[in-house]
């Protein structure tokens, strides 16, 4: 295992369209191992997608069960995502590994629901709402090259700089 290089803004290939999954094998379960390493690395993200360290391929994990009173389906590992169903809005503050200096207000829909198969190229079918659906639409997002910061409705006035505390 390993703990991989996030990219951050302005690297490219964060704004590249990644590519469906097509093999199952032991190469992307090692790979899938490295990027959860990598995501509770950092300061505890709910969600990372595998083109933030660099891998342009659709597959994100997604984990807001440590956040309180979230309805939520624990620890997911998401391959070849996608959304079938969106459901209201809401605004919502965001953050992301690859934007570590700014947080900002972007719309989600408030429930979604979304299709995906699992590591081992299982079809999975989900609903979610709230903090869950947010951070799902986020990392999809990724998978489709656009930042939180692409969204925001005014960079002007929804960007936040972040809080850094010097040791
Ligand atoms: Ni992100």
């Amino acid at each position: 295992m390993a703990i991989l290089d996030i990219l951050k803004l302005p690297d490219p290939r964060l704004k590249q369209v990644s590519a469906p999954v097509e093999r199952f094998d032991a190469e992307l379960e090692d790979f899938i191992a490295d990027l959860e390493e990598t995501r509770l690395a950092g300061p505890a993200a709910v969600g990372i997608a595998a083109p933030q360290v660099g891998r342009l391929q659709r597959i994100l994990i997604l984990d807001v069960s440590a956040r309180p009173k979230t309805p939520n389906h624990g620890h997911l590992v998401l391959v070849n995502p996608e959304i079938l169903h969106w459901e209201g809005y809401a605004i919502g503050r965001e953050g992301c590994l690859s934007v570590p200096d700014y947080t900002g207000n972007v719309i989600r829909a408030t429930s979604i629901r979304l299709q995906a198969q699992d590591p081992e190229g299982r079809r999975q079918e989900y609903r979610m709402e709230g903090f869950e659906a947010r951070a799902a639409q986020h990392e999809l997002d990724h998978l489709d090259g656009l930042l939180f910061v692409d969204r925001v409705v005014s960079r002007r006035t929804d960007l936040y700089r972040r809080k850094v505390y010097k040791s």
